[in-house]
């Protein structure tokens, strides 16, 4: 069953295929309408069930136009009005939707519903973001770096602020793609040790520099994202901004990069906090095509799940 639950469990082939594919459905689109499905089926006659325990905007549209344009059907359904919201087990409902769809992809809070979904279903589950990491957003971001500026193996990342589950699946890229990785940011929200490690035995360079100014010297990529996540308190925000403030992405920051350097935030961002409008649309961001490339990397992660 080819569950995608993560980079760091796909194997490093299949991921190169994805992009590639991702990177080829992307060229034979140019100048469709949005509505165009392409020149492939692959996904006729399958159905497909995005849920979400979370607000979405582009996990839940670019997946519903990406199943559409590959030719199937989708379905949109919010966590809370399941039953799965009223007390029915995360397995039960994963036998039940087995019956009735032919993959699955999820929004969650806890992982381990995540892997409970993929444990019980008989049918592929995607993970749509989770409390510790959102594997599509990263393919997405691969393929937009290396849109524009070639392979990413052997170049330096450099995440600053939170480190949460976004730069989590950072990190799994770099271990698989061969990305150096930098972590910037207070001590508190360092990403966890699990990931670092991982990153580190695979054989690339992971370092924390707590100097975001020293951090980003030679970066061909800076990013960063929101400083209070959809599953961080509220009451956690004031502490957050405060130890996050030095961390945030400007003019001088990226000036201390590599001057080609890229700029990436998944979205949706808290402009002016975390990083500035000016760096936001800038000549160096590129998180306009991150969000667009969400659509085409999901297409073939779609069709490797499928096997289509
Ligand atoms: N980047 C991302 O996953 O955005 P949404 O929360 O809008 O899906
Ligand atoms: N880190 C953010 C990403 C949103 C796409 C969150 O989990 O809220």
């Amino acid at each position: 069953m080819n569950h995608f639950l993560d980079i760091h469990k796909t194997d490093p082939a299949a991921l190169r295929g994805m992009i590639d594919a991702a990177r080829s459905v992307k060229d034979a689109r140019r100048g469709k309408p949005k509505g165009a499905r392409d020149a492939d089926q692959p996904l006729a006659g399958h159905m497909v069930a995005l849920i979400f325990e979370k607000p979405s905007t582009r996990t839940r549209i670019s997946f519903d136009v990406g199943v559409r344009q590959l030719g199937g059907e989708s379905m949109v359904l919010s966590g809370a009005d399941m039953q799965l919201g009223h007390g029915e087990t995360i397995a039960d409902t994963a036998r039940v939707l087995s019956r009735y769809v032919d993959l699955i992809m999820i929004r969650t809070f806890e992982e381990q519903t995540l892997l409970e979904m993929a444990e019980h279903a008989t049918v592929p589950v995607i993970n749509g973001l989770t409390n510790r990491t959102h594997p599509c957003q990263i393919m997405a971001d691969v393929m937009t770096f290396e849109e524009h500026r070639g392979p990413i193996a052997g170049k330096k990342v450099v995440w600053t602020g939170d480190g949460n589950n976004v730069c989590a699946s950072f990190l799994h890229a770099a271990g698989q793609f061969g990305f150096d990785f930098t972590f910037t940011g207070p001590a508190t929200l360092d990403p966890e040790d699990e990931f670092v490690g991982l990153a580190r035995k695979s054989g690339v360079t992971v370092q924390i520099e707590r100097d975001p100014m020293k951090a980003v010297a030679g970066a061909d990529l800076v990013v960063t994202d929101t400083w209070v996540s959809m599953h961080d308190s509220q009451s956690s925000r004031e502490r957050r901004h405060n130890q996050l403030r030095p961390y945030q992405v400007n003019a001088a920051l990226m000036a201390a990069a590599k001057p080609d350097a890229l700029f990436m935030h998944c979205l949706p961002a808290h402009r002016d906090d975390e990083a500035t409008s000016a760096v936001m649309d800038g000549p160096q961001s590129v998180i306009f095509d991150e969000a667009e490339n969400r659509l085409h990397a999901q297409k073939a992660i779609l069709r490797w799940c499928l096997g289509v």
